[in-house]
């Protein structure tokens, strides 16, 4: 990886370990990465951007790909982080960042059908995010939705929704905090 991005990574790592933004460790970031390389995904859209962590992994797969990272932050303070980040790795021209609430982004959305989803925002909104997204995933399409080991009692509802949902078959993978893949048939 260029010096310099791995610096801005580092970076986001030491403000999370001060003041806890939320970024998803370093292991999770890499699977993302692998993950979006692996399927050669191209349209990605993240629900929860916070400092750009994750979204920057992304955007390295993304780049490769030949696609784009729509991701959304609905804080300001931390979307400026955000897009000083993006400038700082040189991946802006790959990332477009929303600084509107989800639900608005998604009602309005009008980039075609998605290929990859990552869910990292309200624990408690999981199942809503899940339910507004399933129309606009293309069909083999994927979801990756975070936290769902740590915070399991929040995402309880999006869990038996996803599990009932005879439209796409799903796996949880205990990696960090717990990811729940979901795949779309
Ligand atoms: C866990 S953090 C995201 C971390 C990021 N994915 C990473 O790993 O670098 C969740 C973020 O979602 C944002 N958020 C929560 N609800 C939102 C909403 N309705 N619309 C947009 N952003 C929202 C929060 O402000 C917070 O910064």
């Amino acid at each position: 990886m260029d010096k310099k991005i791995d610096d801005v990574l580092k970076k986001i790592e030491k403000l999370e370990k001060s003041q806890g933004f939320g970024s998803v460790p370093r292991s999770t970031g890499q699977f993302l990465h692998m993950l979006l390389l692996a399927t050669k995904t191209k349209q990605v859209l993240e629900l929860g951007c916070s400092l750009g962590y994750s979204a920057i992994w992304m955007a390295l797969a993304v780049k490769e790909n030949r696609g784009h990272i729509y991701t959304t932050e609905i804080d300001k303070q931390r979307a400026h982080l955000a897009k000083e980040h993006f400038s700082e790795t040189k991946l802006n021209d790959v990332i477009t960042l929303y600084e509107k609430d989800i639900f608005e982004v998604l009602a309005n959305w009008n980039h075609g059908e998605i290929d990859f989803v990552f869910i990292d925002a309200k624990k408690e909104d999981y199942k809503k995010y899940y339910e507004a997204v399933l129309p606009l995933l293309k069909k083999g399409g994927l979801i990756v939705a975070d936290d769902v080991g740590k915070f399991k009692e929040q995402v309880k509802p999006f869990l038996e929704k996803v599990n009932k949902d005879l439209c796409v078959v799903s796996q949880f993978l205990d990696v960090d905090d717990g990811l729940m893949l979901i795949y779309k048939k």
